[in-house]
């Protein structure tokens, strides 16, 4: 084992509880580089999923060490995260929340970064109640960047989502397609990123001329279809009532959890291999891997951080933006078939009419993540399905505990 290792890094993740977050801070605590600590309103998500994220840790990481070897203070250090019950739009709360972590007369051991996943991110909700989401995803993120440059905090991952590119003009989509969400959820992602794009111009600005030192740097990260689960079956996405999407719809069918199981397909006259929409899935543990390189790239002087921001103009921010998909498209049909190979449920099938805000084919162009930040997203449709089976009939009714607030 290595002997001076570098301090731990205070990382914060929000929504850290959730489906995304939970195996994103998973990922984090198997580097061992970082100190996690996690804001989540539990909205959408329960407390219990992070409690599992750090048992399994530490006994992943018990097992890599052989029976008879203690666990370091590192060791330990590294597992546990301080997970904070508390809503982004609480400004002075999530301020205390930096502050405990801030030392002021030696500037150091702040937190380092941010990973910012927390969002409500239905479209068919967003437009039922948009200034909920416009409240919870932009103004939440305007009030976080505030308080991160209050506290000298200037590295964010920014959890972004192929909606921001609307019906796009071509497929596999590149990054610099241009961006035009067609829901209000897909609106809050395309104002977050131009926020965060105008705060690491300003920020470069103000480097260039002298009156601040370290820039804002941040990468956002353009999410495709995640899905499957880690495959030990302890964290998943575990989604209250009737799931939304696709895939965890099908889980919650196989088990029983779904009063009418019958798969309502949104139309099957689109133009693609069999009619139905076609999508990029990609295994959230490939997903959570994409956050780390990113974190890893925002280490100022790390070869990373010269390869993802050597296209930024003098003067220009260092913003970078990120597809973090497969690049390989399956449509609605294939993923049932895949999910009846993998649970060994009979789904029924019925097509019924298109859901509104619903393109033909969302299927991402991975290259720059791949040469630049050396991402890559190996696990196949078959392991997704697998993995998340293997986590739905572990926890076939959920961890939705009522949860009794006095
Ligand atoms: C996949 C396909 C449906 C349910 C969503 C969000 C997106 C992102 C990922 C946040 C579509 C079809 C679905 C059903 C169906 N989330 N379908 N019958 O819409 O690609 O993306 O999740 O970033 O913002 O919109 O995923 O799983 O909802 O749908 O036919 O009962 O399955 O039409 O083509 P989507 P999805």
């Amino acid at each position: 084992r290595s002997g001076q290792e570098e301090p731990l890094k205070n990382v914060l993740v929000t929504g850290g509880a959730g489906y995304i977050g939970s195996h994103v801070v998973y990922t984090l605590l198997k580097t061992r580089q970082y100190k996690v600590i996690s804001i989540d309103n539990h909205h959408n998500s329960l407390p219990a999923s992070l409690a599992r994220v750090s048992e399994l840790a530490l006994e992943e990481h018990k097992a890599s060490l052989g029976p008879d070897t203690q666990l370091s203070q590192r060791d330990i250090d590294s597992t546990i995260i301080d997970a904070y019950d508390c809503d982004l739009t609480n400004h002075s709360a999530v301020r205390e929340i930096f502050g405990k972590y801030y030392s002021s007369e030696n500037r150091k051991g702040g937190i380092w970064g941010v990973v910012h996943i927390a969002a409500y991110k239905a479209v068919g909700e967003s437009t039922s109640i948009p200034l909920t989401y416009y409240q919870n995803n932009v103004s939440a993120t305007i009030s976080l960047l505030s308080i991160m440059l209050e506290f000298d905090c200037t590295r964010l991952v920014y959890s972004s989502s192929a909606t921001v590119y609307g019906t796009p003009p071509e497929v596999p989509i590149p990054e610099r397609t241009r961006r035009e969400a067609d829901s209000p959820y897909g609106r809050t992602k395309v104002m977050c990123e131009m926020v965060v794009e105008d705060l690491c111009e300003s920020s470069g600005n103000a480097v260039a001329d002298g009156s601040t030192k370290t820039p804002f740097q941040a990468i956002s990260l353009r999410y495709f279809n995640p899905a499957g689960a880690h495959p030990s079956g302890k964290i998943g996405e575990d989604p209250r009532g009737r799931p939304g999407n696709l895939l965890p719809l099908l889980a919650h069918m196989a088990v029983g959890r779904v009063q009418d199981p019958v798969l309502k397909v949104f139309g099957n006259d689109y133009p693609t291999v069999d009619g139905t929409c076609v999508r990029d899935y990609l295994h959230v543990l490939d997903l959570a891997g994409g956050h780390v390189l990113a974190l890893q790239a925002l280490q100022e002087g790390s070869t990373l951080n010269e390869k993802v921001f050597a296209s930024v103009r003098a003067g220009k921010g260092k913003f970078k933006a990120y597809n973090l998909g497969k690049g390989k498209g399956m449509s609605v049909l294939q993923i049932v078939e895949a999910m009846r190979k993998a649970t060994g449920f009979e789904y029924q099938t019925e097509v019924v009419g298109r859901r509104r805000g619903d393109v033909p084919a969302l299927i991402a162009d991975p290259s720059l993540a791949r040469t630049e930040l050396g991402f890559d997203a190996p696990h196949d449709l078959e392991t997704m399905c697998r993995d998340l089976w293997n986590w739905q009939k572990g926890n076939p009714a959920g961890y939705v505990i009522l949860q009794v607030k006095f």
